[in-house]
């Protein structure tokens, strides 16, 4: 085996092409166990995506045999060889990682047919690695429409990248359909395909320095969980807007609450608005705008709820990623919880009130101070007059 150092790379390809070390996490405070392409720096396997480990922790290749990344004293990653000793790991120039046993035999391999050059990137839901508590749909092969089918109705049990195409396959490796996500001029790179932070699955030819090809799943930017923060409305690319019914609240944010204690209240984000998981999820009940509201309202873990009227569709959610401005024909009410009594501008009807009651308030504290003072300076010209007339009556008197 050949130990190399290189940015905490230490295990390299005969080809050079591959390495297996240690990388940064993209904050650069934590470290990775990763494969990674050396010309593309694309990372294409980890082992510990969800708990990074610390500069002090160690990968462990045991003089038991076992291969393990440990974070403290806990083990985040351990390779399943079928309790068998691991005699030999091996980088391969297709970025395979392997774990040899004695005799050479392949005890476990970073390549399963499904994932070979597929990748999830750490943090791909913006808030923490478990994201929404019950997990939203976005994107299905069912509803791409730039799906090639080859075979109607099949279940995908495999995927699997060959040249520029995505390829997805049964149970019994009959071929159902491909997603060709580059031009033909490219098809003999190696590509692989990354699910991205920012919710995107794009595809990048290694060969070619990591390049993008510039497809990506979903092909509707507003379609993915967090294009703009939550509530936001997205509208194309990176064009992120609070809806009305938000818009006078402080930073678009409601002080949303998923609570059933008496003290919420639901407040209308808008009635022309779409949600990235309408399309995959079926609604809670099918019933009017009253119904959805005590619905969501006497249910303890709803946060926000969606209706449409034509359908009578009502969706209720337990967390809340951005808004799409609607479609025609797809256009719902949406509606978040908040807490009735907390939070500057949480009651619009008492905001209203409290402008009208501001000049009646004025007015009366300023005729109060008018009557005050004439009361003051009446008071202050008696006294004046009473003491003039003292001081004036001996003369008089003596005049007199
Ligand atoms: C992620 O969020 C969940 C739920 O809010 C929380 O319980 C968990 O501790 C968070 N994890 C991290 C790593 O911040
Ligand atoms: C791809 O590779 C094959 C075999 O190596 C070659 O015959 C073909 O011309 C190449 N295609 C392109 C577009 O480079
Ligand atoms: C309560 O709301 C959650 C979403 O927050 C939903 O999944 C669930 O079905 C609702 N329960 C009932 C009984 O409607």
């Amino acid at each position: 085996m050949t130990w190399i150092n290189l940015n905490g790379l230490f295990l390299i390809s005969n080809s050079s092409n591959f390495a297996f070390g240690f990388s940064t996490t993209q904050d650069a405070t934590q470290f990775l166990l990763v494969v990674v392409h050396t010309g593309s720096s694309k990372v294409i396997w980890s082992a510990n995506r969800g708990s990074p480990v610390s500069s002090s922790d160690k990968f462990i290749f045991g003089e038991d045999g076992k291969v393990s990344l440990q974070k403290g004293d806990a083990v985040v990653w351990t390779a399943d060889t079928g309790g068998k000793r691991v005699s030999a790991v091996e980088m391969q120039d297709s970025g395979n990682l392997v774990l040899l046993g004695n005799g050479g035999s392949v005890l476990w391999q970073s390549f399963e047919t499904s994932y070979r050059y597929t990748y999830i990137e750490p943090g791909f839901c913006r808030w923490n690695e478990t994201c929404f508590q019950t997990p939203q749909p976005y994107w299905s092969i069912q509803k791409e429409s730039r799906m090639i089918i080859n075979k109607d109705g099949g279940k995908v049990a495999v995927a699997s990248l060959s040249g520029n195409s995505w390829r997805f396959y049964d149970g019994n490796k009959v071929f159902l359909s491909q997603f060709i996500f580059s031009d033909s001029s490219d098809a003999n790179g190696t590509w692989i395909a990354v699910l991205g932070n920012d919710g995107f699955i794009s595809f990048y030819n290694l060969d070619d320095g990591g390049s993008d090809s510039q497809t990506k799943i979903p092909s509707d930017p507003c379609s993915r969980p967090e294009p703009c923060d939550a509530h936001y409305v997205c509208s194309g690319n990176n064009v992120c807007q609070c809806p009305l019914g938000l818009s006078d609240r402080p930073n678009c944010q409601a002080e949303v609450v998923s609570s059933c204690d008496g003290s919420t209240e639901l407040v209308s984000a808008g009635d022309r608005l779409n949600y990235f998981a309408l399309g995959f999820v079926p609604p809670s009940s099918r019933t009017d705008l009253e119904g959805c509201k005590s619905a969501c309202h006497g249910n303890c873990s709803c946060l926000a709820f969606f209706f449409q009227s034509s359908s009578g569709n009502c969706f209720l959610f337990s967390d809340i990623g951005s808004f799409q401005n609607s479609h025609a024909g797809s256009s719902f009410v949406a509606y978040i919880k908040v807490s009735s009594d907390g939070g500057s501008g949480s009651n619009a009807g008492g905001d209203g009130s409290g402008k009208k009651s501001f000049p009646i308030v004025v007015i009366i504290v300023i005729g109060t101070l008018i009557v005050i003072c004439g009361l003051l300076y009446m008071a202050f010209r008696y006294h004046r007059k009473k003491e003039e007339d003292a001081r004036i009556s001996p003369l008089h008197l003596r005049r007199r």
